[in-house]
């Protein structure tokens, strides 16, 4: 069969609404935007876990660094959903990772920026996750089978994420004078990066219409971003705090994907440092997992 008839045939799938899954046929950019985006999407969980790792240790109560903890952990589990799922497109976990540790790969640009108080984990919880799930429920009707179905499971867990941090808020915005300013200090640091992170204009989004073509994306960034403003304003002012007013200044967005951000070196330092001081626990679990194997093998030769 031509390719042209293959690719009618995909297509026509697609809009019938069915899932692609791992071992179907798949036209090479479908499967190519695939992976760049949701690779692009395990970086960023992996990375996410930095700005809020380093308030792990300075968490104001046990119950905050209990929560903290099981919210960084919940990020690194998404991070290996999503490189398990874009495994399924053929490309290895090793080869996406070093792309994101020479710098070649992208993540999100949010996670570029400094938490310099407590009020800017609540911010991160309330407005990053709160991001994160406007982009990624209608993630979970994606085309593709496995990044959908990661999904459902990380939406579920966000949901949690983006309560505490609102918690975080709630609780300072009804404080002194002094935590009041600290929160309306994180929303004023916050919102407008939280804005980026739904992506350009759709006048300047060049994958957006294909995307939306592959019914991998199935609404327009600048829809969701709507979306999520109608949706966290009214929260806002149930907390007491003034929502930053004005225009998303494009250019401190493309500044920021082009490595100029407040912490772009810093954070792929950090995980630089974080892959190699993990080297030897990666070399004794693959040499662990050969004598398994042997074994097995030499067990099997002696029963036969
Ligand atoms: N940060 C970094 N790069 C961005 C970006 C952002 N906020 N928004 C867009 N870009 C990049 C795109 O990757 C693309 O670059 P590329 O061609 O080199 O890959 C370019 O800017 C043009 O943007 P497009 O709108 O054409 O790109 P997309 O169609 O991919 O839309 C997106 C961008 C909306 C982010 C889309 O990729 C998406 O929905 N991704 C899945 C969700 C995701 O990755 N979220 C990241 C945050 S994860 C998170 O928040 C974890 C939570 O637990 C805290």
């Amino acid at each position: 069969m031509d390719t042209a008839t293959l690719e009618a045939r995909f297509q026509a799938r697609i809009d019938a609404d069915e899932r692609i899954e791992p071992k179907d046929w798949m036209p090479d950019a479908y499967r190519k935007a695939l992976i760049r985006q949701m690779s692009q999407h395990a970086h960023s969980e992996i990375v996410g876990m930095l700005p809020e790792g380093n308030w792990i240790t300075r968490a104001p109560t046990l119950k905050r660094k209990a929560i903290l903890m099981a919210k960084v952990q919940d990020e690194g589990g998404h991070g290996a959903y999503l490189y398990s799922a874009t495994e399924t497109l053929g490309i290895t976990r090793e080869t996406l990772i070093e792309e994101l540790l020479s710098g070649a790969a992208k993540y999100s640009s949010i996670f570029n920026y400094p938490t310099p108080t407590w009020a800017d984990i609540g911010a991160i919880g309330w407005l990053v996750d709160g991001a994160a799930i406007m982009n990624q429920i209608p993630l979970c009707r994606c085309s593709y089978g496995p990044y959908a179905r990661a999904m459902v499971r990380i939406c579920k867990e966000e949901s949690f994420h983006q309560r505490q941090g609102f918690d975080i808020l709630l609780q300072l915005s009804r404080g002194t004078e002094a935590q009041r300013a600290m929160a309306q200090g994180a929303l004023d640091r916050w919102w407008w990066p939280s804005l980026m992170m739904f992506g350009p204009p759709d006048a300047d989004s060049k994958h957006s219409a294909q995307s939306m073509r592959w019914k991998v994306k199935r609404f327009s960034n600048d829809e969701l971003r709507q979306r999520f403003i109608e949706f966290t304003v009214p929260q806002a002012q149930f907390l007491g705090l003034a929502v930053p007013q004005g225009e998303i200044d494009w250019n401190e967005f493309h500044e920021v994907l082009k490595g100029h951000g407040p912490c772009n070196h810093e954070r792929l330092a950090a995980r630089r440092r974080a892959h190699e001081s993990g080297r030897w626990v990666r070399e004794a679990a693959l040499a662990y997992a050969g004598k398994q194997r042997d074994r097995e093998r030499d067990q099997h030769r002696e029963a036969v």
